[in-house]
């Protein structure tokens, strides 16, 4: 009898997983919530590429930007759950939009099955060229003289430019025109044409432009200065140390996608960041790549569940609203 029971379960077992075992048996799209050429779309790119030679298939990246990055991640909470659609989502997308949105149209952490971690993203104020100020603390002092003159620019609302920006702008108490963009990646080509004057950015989209003096770095909103800009500050040096927050790239996969192929998507992150090529990299441009335990699905499930509810009470008390 016990033989028999086991016969079956193996055979009820057996097709299920078996199905799973040749994917991927095509290229896997990986949604960009954000316009192309931005922090999310680079990081995006540099993991891609040492994934699709591990999975033995291409990533390709489809960027559907809109609505602070939400028209996008809804777009994957409702792809197939066939490990063909993933997400690179980020700080905005999967930890504040749920506290700026109220009628938002997924659940970070219940509409999601996590891949992993794949990059710490410290942020930087940055201006344009030529702003009036010559360090970080005459920076702030001009926002509170002149904030309501001044143009900032974001990547919509529960975007991490947006969401950083709302609560710098309300320790400094500056109320800027916040100009809206599909990413930052276009916002900050009207920076270093000074169409618009600052922004709160992830440091990815902006170490090149730093170093080539198209655009002023104030501050970095990190304990410690970023081994990327030696010379930038910490908003801690220029007298503001509540100002300390990091953003995060990761991957996810809609819910109910197989937990084999979750597997091996993990599996083929972590290699990819394990790969010194793809570390240099993400290195060169201010990643920080410490946080291992976060790229595992459960480490990320983790800090998801933890995001969502320590922007939900910063902004809350910060008075961010999605106006
Ligand atoms: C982007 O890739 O454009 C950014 O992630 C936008 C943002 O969240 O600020």
């Amino acid at each position: 009898m016990r033989i028999r029971f086991a016969l079956i379960l193996i055979a009820l077992f057996l097709p299920v997983s078996g199905a799973h075992a040749a994917w991927p048996e095509r290229p896997i799209t990986m949604i960009v919530p954000f316009a192309a050429g931005g922090p999310t779309d680079v990081v995006a790119r540099i993991v891609a590429e040492p994934m699709s030679r591990t999975l033995g298939q291409q990533i390709v990246v489809e960027n559907v930007a809109g609505a602070g990055g939400t028209t996008g991640t809804i777009r994957a909470a409702q792809a197939t759950p066939d490990g063909y659609t993933l997400e690179m989502g980020h700080m905005g997308t999967h930890g504040a939009a749920p506290a700026l949105y109220p009628n938002l149209k997924y659940d970070p952490v219940k509409d999601f099955a996590p891949v992993g971690l794949a990059a710490g993203t410290p942020i930087l104020i940055v201006a344009k060229k030529g702003f009036p100020a010559k360090d970080f603390k005459e920076f702030v002092a001009y926002l509170k003289a002149n904030g309501d003159k001044l143009n900032e620019a974001h990547a919509g609302v529960g975007s991490v430019s947006f969401t950083t920006c709302a609560f710098f702008n309300s320790l400094v108490g500056a109320k800027p025109t916040r100009v809206v963009y599909r990413g930052t990646g276009p916002a900050l080509n009207d920076l270093v044409s000074g169409q618009v004057d600052y922004m709160c950015d992830q440091i990815v989209n902006l170490v090149p432009q730093i170093q080539a003096g198209t655009i002023r770095a104030y501050a970095v909103a990190l304990p410690q200065r970023s081994p990327a800009l030696p010379d930038v500050p910490t908003t801690k040096e220029g007298g503001l140390p509540e100002f300390q927050v990091s953003a995060w790239n990761a991957i996810f996969a809609p819910k109910g996608t197989p937990p084999e192929v979750v597997a091996k998507l993990s599996g083929a992150l972590q290699k990819a960041l394990e790969d010194e090529g793809t570390k240099k990299r993400l290195l060169e441009l201010g990643a920080d790549l410490s946080d291992k335990a976060a790229r595992t699905p459960e480490g990320l499930r983790k800090l998801v569940e933890s995001e969502v509810s320590r922007w939900n009470k910063s902004l809350k008390s910060a008075g961010v609203t999605a106006q």
